[in-house]
């Protein structure tokens, strides 16, 4: 499986365009250290050549255009992104399907709750049927008892992918904002069954059920929610008061964070940090909370970065 990231910070992008912090006024400035990034992407391929896009993000535009096995080949109309999944219907991962819109019909795979928020709040299937049948809804059932499930996606035949339900929160324009259901936020295994390699996914985990623990046991490499440093790192610096985990974000730091998370992890577990807001310290290559991952062997997702398992 080859596992392409697209976009490694959260929402807003780094820099964020109206943001003023330490970081973004650094990255602006060409501070040696930061490096721009997108907002949160990835995709999947197991021929690389057809692609599983894993959340739209409103710099799909730009992302699709950095990276020459996405571009259209095989005909006048055609793209390296063969179908969708979304893991949650944030904004900074679905409205990129707006920018997919001439490439309708598309398969969109999500559960029933993203839906739902799609077609309600933000209504981005009933809006889209006006483009060539717009977006197919490729139901993820998640089984009742364990709200979790596995399938197999069309352009990846032999990748066996398991959705779980993770306790997050559902986006700031849903009606279960604060009191999510499962199925508004997913963790994803995906198991190369010919090589054995597998990736866990999860870019919004606010808090790891054991259910959760246990597929990141099994992966061979994770990819997890590094939004925050400290839990009430946005109010520290004068930004909002929310902290990380009222936006179903687990902090880096601290007991209970997500470095003691990836602390129990298998030695030999690859453990990458995706979806980093900007006002997050270990964008900065030279910090000191950039040094205590690295002794922890945990890395900083970048865009472009790509790996094979
Ligand atoms: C999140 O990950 O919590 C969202 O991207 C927040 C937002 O949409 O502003
Ligand atoms: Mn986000
Ligand atoms: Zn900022």
């Amino acid at each position: 499986m080859e596992v392409l990231i697209l976009g490694s910070a959260a929402g807003g992008g780094f820099p964020q365009w109206n943001c003023n912090c330490p970081n973004c006024r650094g990255v602006r400035q060409g501070r040696a250290g930061l490096s721009p990034r997108t907002q949160s992407s990835i995709a999947i391929s197991m021929d690389g050549e057809r692609w599983l896009l894993c959340n739209a993000s409103p710099d799909i535009r730009a992302q699709l255009n950095a990276h020459p096995t996405l571009f259209p080949k095989r005909g006048l109309r055609d793209s390296g992104i063969a179908e969708v999944l979304l893991v949650d219907a944030q904004i900074d991962h679905v409205s990129g399907l707006l920018s997919l819109r001439e490439g309708c019909p598309l398969d969109v795979w999500c559960t029933a709750s993203v839906h739902d928020d799609l077609t309600g709040g933000f209504p981005l299937f009933p809006m889209l049927e006006h483009w060539n049948g717009g977006l197919s809804w490729r139901e993820i059932a998640l089984s009742s008892d364990r709200d979790c499930c596995t399938f197999e996606v069309p352009s990846c035949p032999g990748l066996a992918i398991t959705a779980l339900s993770l306790h997050s929160n559902a986006p700031p324009y849903s009606p279960r904002r604060g009191s999510p259901a499962p199925g508004d936020n997913l963790g994803l295994l995906f198991r190369d069954t010919l090589t054995g390699g597998s990736l866990f996914y999860g870019p919004g985990l606010g808090e790891p059920s054991d259910e959760a623990r246990a597929l990141m046991v099994e992966a061979s490499c994770v990819l997890v929610d590094g939004t925050l440093w400290h839990d009430d790192e946005m109010s520290r610096l004068g930004i909002a008061d929310t902290t990380g985990r009222e936006m179903g974000h687990l902090p880096l730091a601290g007991e209970g964070g997500m470095i003691e998370e990836l602390d129990a992890l298998p030695s030999g577990t690859r453990r990458v940090l995706i979806h980093i807001n900007n006002t997050n310290p270990i964008l900065d290559e030279t910090s000191a909370e950039r040094a205590v991952l690295k002794e922890h062997a945990i890395e900083v997702a970048h865009d472009g970065m790509h790996f094979s398992l």
